[in-house]
C-alpha cells in the first residue's frame, strides 16, 4: 500500500478479538518503532516492553481505569498484545513523551500496513505510574518510569471504516 493509503486508513481501534498476532508481525512493528527519531539520539535511555501476559494485561487494565475513574473498565480494550514504552527517569520528561509518540506512530503504521488495527494509549499508562507494583513486576524496577503505550490486535468488529478527511487547520503566509 502507499504510504498515504496507510495513514489514511488507519483508526483507532476500541474492540480487539482474541486473535494473536503472528511473532514475525510483531517483530515488524517492533522494528518500525526502533527506526524512529528521538531526542539528541539518546535511543539507550528507553525500553520497549511487549506485554502478552493475560494476568499482567488484567492488572493493567484494572490501575488503568483508574484514570477514567472506572468509566473505561478496560482501556486495553482486551488487546491480546500492548506494547509499552518507558524511559529512565530525568529532569526533562518532555522528550520523552516526544520520543514514545515517534516510535508508537511507527509501530501503529507499520501495524496498519500489516491489517493490525491499534491504539494508542496514555491515559491508563499515566494510572500506570502511580502503580510502583505493577511498575516493578512489569520489570521497570527503580530505573525507568512508564511514558506510553499502543494496544494492538484485530478488531472484533471487523470495521470497514472510511478514509480519514482533514480536520486539523492549516495557515500559508
Ligand atoms: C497522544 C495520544 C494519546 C492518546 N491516548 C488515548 C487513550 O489513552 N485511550 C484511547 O482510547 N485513545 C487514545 N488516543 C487515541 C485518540 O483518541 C485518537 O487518535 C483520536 O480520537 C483520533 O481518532 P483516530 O485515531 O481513530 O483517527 C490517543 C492518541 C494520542 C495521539
Amino acid at each position: 500500500m502507499e504510504l498515504l493509503e496507510i495513514m489514511s486508513r488507519r483508526y483507532s481501534c476500541r474492540s480487539f478479538s482474541d486473535k494473536n498476532i503472528s511473532r514475525d508481525d510483531l517483530e515488524m512493528i517492533l522494528k518500525a518503532g526502533y527506526t524512529a527519531p528521538v531526542g539528541r539520539g539518546a535511543y539507550d535511555q528507553i525500553l520497549i516492553t511487549v506485554i502478552e501476559n493475560k494476568n499482567l494485561l488484567n492488572e493493567l487494565d484494572k490501575t488503568g481505569s483508574k484514570f477514567f475513574n472506572g468509566k473505561i473498565k478496560k482501556p486495553t480494550y482486551s488487546a491480546s498484545t500492548v506494547i509499552l514504552v518507558s524511559a529512565k527517569k530525568s529532569e526533562n520528561d518532555l522528550v520523552h513523551y516526544c520520543n514514545a509518540s515517534c516510535i508508537i506512530e511507527n509501530m501503529i503504521l507499520m501495524s496498519a500496513n500489516l491489517k493490525i488495527q491499534s491504539v494508542y494509549l496514555l491515559g491508563a499508562i499515566e494510572a500506570l505510574k502511580k502503580d510502583s507494583e505493577l511498575c516493578e513486576k512489569l520489570g521497570l524496577g527503580r530505573e525507568y518510569f512508564p511514558v506510553a503505550a499502543m494496544a494492538l490486535g484485530y478488531d472484533s468488529q471487523d470495521n470497514n471504516k472510511v478514509i480519514k478527511n482533514n480536520k486539523i487547520k492549516t495557515m500559508y503566509i
